[in-house]
């Protein structure tokens, strides 16, 4: 049932598909691999639809610059959202919260606890334990928490799938279509509902009687691995929601309201300034995946792929991400063009496909040796650290994703509620509570007596900009050329100074020490802006890092910051 590597693209919907390993790229958009030219061949009316599509023209250019209008982003808020609101794919890339060796050190002898205090999707955990040294043999505790249900729900599901299905292939396979795709196979489902279905049952059945709001905790054992879930006794019976497909909800009708968000007309620019810096093939794959919504190298056969997935859909009438959500978001993109997919160099899906392929692995790999409990509650960050169930000073990492932008929890607050769970430097000064900041450059942007140092810093950055975007010079005002021009200047830019000012303005420093907390002068974990070019222009693979930047998920204007404990 595993996903095979680098699969021949000769199928079509209801035909015995070739079943030989692919071999050879079609050369034209290097998506695709053949076996052999018999099959290239054979599939070719089929391949040419997509292959010769326009969006893969070199010439491509946006609906908005033939219809000679302005683009619906012109003028706009630099935040708009459209469709749903979850966050079921994390939008920055997974790192390893613990980076061991450069911290505590690969022999270090003392059990680790960690806390992912409002953790989104599971792609930071499995990292940081596919990480892990092979050297480290003592207990881990993974704390995982989201005021979220399903998010948790998804988690849960996703780590129980690991921890009962004793066959690797199979269970990564099906995590990740659980996680990424809106289809999934009949046998995916039977795992939903033959394997993890009853482990929710049984709990449910057992506490039939508890009123709605009581919470209620169920640890479940395997080898010497756990996992305790905490939750509300109507959050345990909704659980149940998500093995089951809506009713009424079929295949086709699930395509539909998708499509509705992600090919929505009105968002037609937005997608297509997207596509501007994406090189031609994979403009395609991006376009595709919009279309059919399976995580898939480009040439897989996908008609197995039938019923809704019933983690994503739990209505017959809404798709709950925003219409920029991809799973491409999640994970790093150098790392995920250095993935291999064999002579299909410019299937990015598929690379990601295989690279999360290779992370679940790897998590699967480690965990197996591992004494790990892993601990889900679903509430509030600043509810969850009331509870008797987070000892205070244990935690050698928290995370907390970036409820501390203002929108969500801030800054003070985050750090008020999470320092006291964190480790003293006495017991381990490798100690971190790691905060990452998303909103804070375009909330604090620009006052007016800043915009002349501004002008001289982007005038700094322009020829750059013109460089790598191959231009002759600054671009004409109403150009597309120009559209390419202020998206790369905004990711370019450097927001030193936002941060200087919102640390001022907040007073950072000294409220943080009032409570016990300072910021790291040195960051061990992950830069402060981790996306920041880091190349000269003419140094080499400077070319490159720029392409990812604009082409990929990130602003550049994120940034972390490392907090420790002070006496
Ligand atoms: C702040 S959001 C933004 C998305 C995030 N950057 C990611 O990549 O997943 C991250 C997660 O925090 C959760 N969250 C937001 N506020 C929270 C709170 N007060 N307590 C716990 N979790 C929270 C959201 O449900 C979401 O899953
Ligand atoms: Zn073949
Ligand atoms: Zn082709």
């Amino acid at each position: 049932m595993a996903t095979q590597r680098f699969p021949c693209a000769n199928w079509t919907a209801g035909t015995v598909a070739c079943t030989k390993p692919g071999r050879y790229s079609c050369k034209n958009c290097l998506l695709v691999l053949y076996c052999g030219q018999e099959c290239q061949k054979s599939h070719w009316s089929a391949h040419k639809m997509d292959c010769k599509a326009p969006l893969g023209h070199k010439t491509w250019t946006p609906d908005w610059v033939q219809e000679k209008r302005q683009p619906a982003f012109v003028g706009d808020k630099p935040i708009v959202q459209f469709g749903g609101l979850k966050y079921l794919w994390g939008n920055v890339p997974a790192y390893d919260v613990l980076q061991l060796p450069s911290n505590e050190g690969e022999n270090y002898k003392e059990p680790l606890r960690l806390l992912f205090a409002a953790s989104g999707d599971l792609r930071n955990v499995l990292t940081t334990i596919a990480e892990l040294p092979s050297s480290y043999s003592h207990p881990v505790e993974i704390t995982m928490n989201d005021k979220d249900f399903d998010i948790v729900a998804c988690n849960v599901i996703m780590l129980l799938i690991a921890l009962v299905v004793d066959n690797t292939d199979v269970a990564v396979d099906c995590i990740i279509h659980i996680w990424y795709s809106s289809l999934i196979r009949k046998a995916d489902l039977d795992i939903l509902q033959q394997r993890i279905r009853p482990l929710i049952e049984e709990v449910c059945e057992k506490i039939r009687d508890k009123t709605p709001g009581s919470v209620l905790a169920k640890t479940w054992q395997f080898g010497q691995r756990s996992l305790r879930l905490v939750l509300q006794k109507s959050s345990w019976d909704n659980l149940l929601s998500f093995m089951n497909t809506p009713e009424g909800l079929s295949a086709k009708e699930a395509n539909r309201i998708r499509r509705a968000v992600t090919l929505a007309e009105s968002r037609k620019d937005y997608r297509d300034r997207h596509l501007l810096f994406q090189p031609p093939s994979r403009r395609i794959a991006k376009q595709r995946f919009r279309e059919d919504g399976l995580l898939l190298p480009f040439g897989s056969r996908r008609d197995e792929f039938r019923e809704p997935n019933p983690t994503i859909f739990h209505s017959t009438d809404a798709w709950p991400m925003p219409d920029n959500a991809d799973p491409l978001n999640g994970w790093s993109t150098r790392q995920v063009e250095y993935c291999d997919t064999g002579p299909a160099t410019a299937d990015i899906y598929g690379k990601l496909f295989y690279h999360v392929n290779s992370v679940m692995r790897a998590f699967i790999l480690r965990l197996s040796t591992l004494q790990a409990v892993f601990r889900l509650f679903q509430t509030d960050a600043a509810e969850l650290v009331k509870s008797p169930n987070l000892e205070a000073g244990s935690f050698s990492r928290i995370e907390v994703s970036n409820i501390t932008d203002g929108a969500y929890v801030g800054v003070h607050r985050t750090i008020f509620l999470m320092i006291p769970l964190l480790q003293t430097p006495l017991t381990n000064p490798h100690a971190t509570l790691i905060t990452l900041f998303m909103n804070v450059v375009d909330e604090y942007g620009m006052l007016p007596e800043e915009q002349m140092a501004n002008w001289a810093r982007t005038r700094a950055v322009m020829p750059r900009i013109v460089k790598y975007l191959s231009l002759k010079g600054i671009p004409d005002p109403l150009s597309l050329d120009m559209v390419r021009f202020i998206y790369a200047m905004g990711s370019v830019a450097t927001y030193d100074h936002v941060l200087d000012r919102f640390a001022k303005e907040f007073r950072l420093s000294e409220a943080a020490r009032s409570i016990g907390a300072a910021m790291k002068a040195k960051h061990t974990i992950i830069e402060n802006w981790p996306f920041r070019l880091k190349l000269r222009p003419n140094q080499p693979g400077a070319q490159k890092e720029f392409d990812r930047l604009v082409s990929g998920g990130v602003s550049g204007k994120e940034f972390y910051v490392e907090w420790n404990r002070v006496e």
